[in-house]
């Protein structure tokens, strides 16, 4: 099975056993996963070695969505 999580304000992360998953750049070429136990996908559009995560979401001040909606509950909350 392979999982997809979204870290708070960060990547997707993506594990499980990645073998099943075949990840596929535009033009139809598939990324090497050989050996890698988990991987990163940016959400935050930031990265520079995207599709992966490259952690630049720690320094650009990325929020998530879901994060927005939950403060904008606390919000309405007060
Ligand atoms: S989510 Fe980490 S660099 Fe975009």
């Amino acid at each position: 099975m392979i999982t997809i999580k979204t870290r708070l304000n960060g990547p997707y992360l993506v594990s499980g056993d990645l073998s099943e998953l075949t990840l596929i750049d535009a033009d139809g070429n598939p990324y090497d996963l050989t050996g890698k136990p988990n991987i990163a996908l940016c959400r935050c559009g930031g990265s520079m070695t995207k599709p992966f995560c490259d952690a630049t979401h720690s320094t650009i001040g990325f929020q998530a969505a879901e994060s927005a909606v939950r403060a904008e509950e606390a919000q309405a909350q007060k």
